[in-house]
């Protein structure tokens, strides 16, 4: 029933884009290495550099990536994966990536990096973390992990490229040169090179132009999964400015970030949480639960993280119970707090909080606009045992109802309107579509026919084939 299904979903297809249509952390990772391990002979990420996180099962054990493309533990299966050419890389994460990977026995001989990434600097990290990362001396909310300063000096054609990294001149030349920039550091050359001199040689055999080689895989016939990162609605284009990342996670703009032309692409499915979502960092959120207070309580990051919520909020309770009782809460942070408990909502990066709020259909009709009618819904289990759920079809402003606008001010003074369903209890032995609850197809429905999408993929649970392919 799955594979006839996911047969018939990939039939004549050989470029499939997984991306994320909300505010990212919506399971890309589980789905690329869904299509990694029953289709795809290349996986390749076009955006963004360790700001994202995804959680893979290795051995038994869980390793959190946050560069490798999450088709990397099945190199050993010839699959090849590529750091595209529109990422922002700091090369000591990924040689620390790699050396987790050869601790595990597991081989990466073919990857491929793209000599034109732009790398992440060290002052790139100092800037991000004093000015953009702390939420309370109002930063953004950033992951610090120095992506808008690379970003920044790469728009302001000065950013360093990867391939910029063997060639000692012209890195001391760039490197001078970019001091008068960043009077507030103290940017050394010979410093840094020793620094990176190692990390630099550990990447160099997989160094390549990797735009050239995706074209030459596409023209052999190879399969080809693109890896998002982010979400559409931290994109520096579509997202709600300046609460976004610093790169356009759309579908063009991942095409453009591993060299391929949007229209290549035969496939692309927009992952949407569903019913619930999240939000990591500052910036609207217009079905946040609990509003402002979510806000400003995820806010202080770490002193609200997972730990603290389980002694704060369930004690010595059986847990299970205990989170559904608070997901049932009249109480609406509350409920957000039982939702982040039930669904594990912490930064896979950061372990922040994650903002949680009902799905907010009017974001997903201009996704559809930017990123196509094709939908993946995961986390739908998670809300298991919860008695009604949310879904956000309208938004008001002075009686007037309006679509989404990145503009700040708009969307600062609208307010959703929820329409609840009845909810459902554990989904996640469900393997066809027409199994399951009522109230959820119900709501499937509605969305569907609200945002002229097509739901194509149901995640009912993080395993690999806990997955409904109608
Ligand atoms: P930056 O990408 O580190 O500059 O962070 C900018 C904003 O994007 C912050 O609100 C981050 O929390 C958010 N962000 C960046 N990467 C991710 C991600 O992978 N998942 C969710 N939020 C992210």
């Amino acid at each position: 029933m799955v594979n006839n299904n996911l047969s018939k979903l990939v039939k004549d297809k050989q470029i499939i884009a997984i991306i994320c249509n909300q505010f990212g952390d919506t399971g890309k990772g589980k789905f690329v290495d869904y299509f990694a391990s029953h289709w795809a002979d290349v996986i390749a990420r076009g955006t963004g550099g360790n700001n994202a996180g995804h959680t893979i099962v290795v051995n038994g054990k869980e390793k959190i990536f946050h560069l490798l493309p999450s088709g990397i533990t099945q190199d050993s299966k010839g699959k090849i994966n590529i750091l595209g050419n529109g990422m922002a890389i700091d090369i000591k994460t990924l040689c620390e990536e790699l050396e987790e990977l050869e601790k595990e026995n597991l081989t990466y001989n073919n990857l491929m990096i793209s000599n034109q990434a732009h790398v992440i600097m060290p002052w790139h990290i100092s800037q991000d973390r004093a000015k953009n990362m702390s939420q309370k001396n109002g930063g953004i909310g950033s992951t610090g992990r120095g992506i808008g300063p690379c970003y920044a000096d790469k728009i302001a054609r000065r950013g360093i490229k990867i391939s910029n990294l063997f060639d000692k001149e012209i890195l001391e030349y760039k490197i001078n040169k970019i001091k008068q920039f960043y009077p507030e550091q103290n940017i050394d050359f010979r410093q840094i090179l020793s620094e990176l001199s190692p990390h630099i040689k550990k990447i160099k055999p997989f160094v390549k132009n990797t735009i050239l080689e995706i074209h030459k895989l596409k023209e052999q016939g190879k399969k080809i999964c693109i890896e998002g990162a982010q979400g559409l609605f931290l994109s520096v284009e579509h997202g709600t400015y300046p609460y976004v990342t610093s790169s356009d996670p759309s579908i063009s703009g991942t095409a453009s970030g591993v060299g391929l032309n949007p229209q290549n692409i035969d496939l692309t499915l927009g992952i949407i949480k569903f019913p619930f979502m999240t939000r990591v960092g500052a910036g609207p959120f217009p079905t946040e639960l609990g509003g402002k207070k979510s806000e400003d309580y995820c806010a202080e990051g770490l002193e609200h993280d997972e730990n603290y919520e389980i002694k704060t909020y369930i004690g010595d309770e059986n847990k299970k119970e205990k989170i559904v009782e608070l997901m049932n809460s009249s109480d609406e942070f509350t409920q957000g707090v039982g939702i982040r408990l039930a669904a594990g909502e912490y930064g896979a990066t950061t372990k922040r909080p994650r903002r949680t709020g009902w799905t907010d259909a009017v974001l997903a009709r201009y996704a559809r606009k930017i990123n196509g009618p094709h939908f993946i819904l995961t986390k739908v289990d998670s809300l298991a045992h919860a008695k009604k759920f949310g879904i956000c079809y309208k938004y008001k402003t002075n009686g007037d109802i309006v679509e989404y606008e990145s503009d700040l001010k708009t969307l600062n003074q609208i307010t959703p309107e929820i329409k609840y369903y009845e909810g459902y209890s554990d989904i996640s032995n469900i393997r066809d579509f027409n199994d399951l609850p009522l109230g959820l197809k119900q709501a499937i429905q509605d969305f569907e026919d609200f945002t002229s999408g097509k739901v194509e993929i149901i995640s009912v649970g993080a395993d690999r084939e806990e997955t409904i392919v109608r």
